[in-house]
């Protein structure tokens, strides 16, 4: 850990744990060493991250007893059927109760892998090692895991902390753009859900964002983990508050369920969500017109897709909402914005106006 690395603290009492951001931390075993408890860790990764940067994982913990367990890559093999796999792997080497499991790949990788560690014997220690902007920002902080099943997104899973989470900066080098933008429009989500100024920073920083400037990555995801686990530490289990970090995800979920896992990235279909969620809120005179444009502008330079897909319409769109997990009592819920900077989550508003924005932002 060199004196650039940040450390910030996840604060949910005995459940609390680091999140290291930097570089050079993948390959550094002491930061992992005040983690692991056991001898025996296994590492989950995926076809694509291992050739990577399994090699230096597996170097730093060159202490204990590692094996490794490698998934098939893409949102379509976050299944039981493939979650399963490390559970055999797992079983197969009589791995105890003080084992850890270590997440290294992007959030389908910590999803699955977390959602492992949650399960077997009751539950083994976890770390997480995010290797996309997706995951360093969003996917490994706050301890939701899962798999999706056909029918619907995130829908078999559990609430299981990490002991800590390690986000190597220098791993995203590798990631291809389109990567990159999805991670960027959770960043954006964090400025529009209650941290206004980090939402202008991004409107001054978003070309060198995604000129993938180290320093200022370093900042945004500093800044994004920050706001995260903020609202993670004061509503864990989404009782309240912690909704709001499903801003553009409720039309985002139905365009991912939609087009079929894997076709629209997780993050893309974030950004047309939140896109989406704009228009809404300014259709129900809660946001001006000008700073929807602000939003939808900031979106595109991303390099993300600003509208939903054609093959969607509002009659669809409503039948895949409504499995969404936000959805309670029979009603749609959703997060919008109250002005630039802040959002709300309602079940509020006149279905009919909703259609318009479903359609892909029809007539005024
Ligand atoms: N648990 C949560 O709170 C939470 C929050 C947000 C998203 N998610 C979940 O996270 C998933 C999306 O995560 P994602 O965007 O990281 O997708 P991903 O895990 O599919 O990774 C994206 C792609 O990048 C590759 N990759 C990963 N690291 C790389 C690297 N350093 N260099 C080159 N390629 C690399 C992966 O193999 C994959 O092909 C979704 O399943 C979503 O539901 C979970
Ligand atoms: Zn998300």
């Amino acid at each position: 850990m060199n004196n650039q690395t940040s450390i910030l603290n996840v604060n949910l009492a005995e459940r609390s744990y680091p999140i290291y951001i930097g570089t050079d931390l993948l390959g550094d075993s002491a930061v992992y060493r005040p983690h692991i408890h056991g001898q025996q860790v296994l590492i989950v990764s995926n076809t694509t991250v291992a050739p990577l940067y399994l090699e230096t994982v597996q170097a730093a913990l060159r202490e204990f007893r590692v094996e490794s367990v490698i998934l098939p890559d893409g949102e379509q093999y976050k299944t039981l059927a493939v979650w399963q796999g490390i559970i055999d792997a797992l079983l197969e080497n009589r791995f105890d109760r003080r084992c850890t499991v270590i997440g290294l790949g992007g959030g389908v990788v910590g999803d699955m892998a977390g959602f492992a560690a949650a399960c077997y014997q009751r539950g083994v220690y976890f770390i997480q090692v995010p290797t996309t902007l997706l995951a360093q920002v969003d996917s490994s902080v706050g301890g939701k895991t899962g798999v999706n099943h056909p029918l619907g997104k995130n829908m078999i899973g559990a609430f299981y902390q990490p002991q800590c989470v390690i986000a190597d900066i220098q791993t995203l080098a590798t990631l291809d753009k389109r990567q990159l933008s999805a991670g960027l429009a959770e960043v954006i989500k964090y400025g529009l859900i209650g941290d206004p100024e980090f939402f202008v920073w991004l409107e001054q920083n978003m070309d060198s964002l995604m000129a993938r400037d180290q320093a200022l990555l370093s900042y945004a995801i500093e800044r994004s983990c920050s706001d995260k686990a903020g609202v993670v530490a004061a509503d864990e289990r989404e009782a309240g508050n912690r909704a709001l970090l499903n801003l553009g995800h409720t039309f985002g979920h139905a365009i991912e369920t939609g087009m079929g896992y894997g076709e629209w990235l997780h993050g893309e279909a974030v950004g047309a969500g939140i896109c989406m969620a704009a228009d809404f809120s300014r259709r129900l005179g809660w946001l001006t017109a000008s700073d929807q444009a602000r939003i939808t502008a900031l979106i595109a330079r991303a390099g993300l897709p600003t509208h939903p897909p054609e093959s969607i319409d509002a009659d669809r769109f409503m039948q895949l909402m409504s499995v969404d997990k936000k959805v309670l009592a029979q009603k749609i819920r959703l997060v919008l914005m109250n002005q630039l900077g802040s959002s709300v989550v309602t079940d509020d508003f006149d279905s009919e106006l909703l259609k318009v924005t479903l359609n892909g932002y029809g007539p005024e």
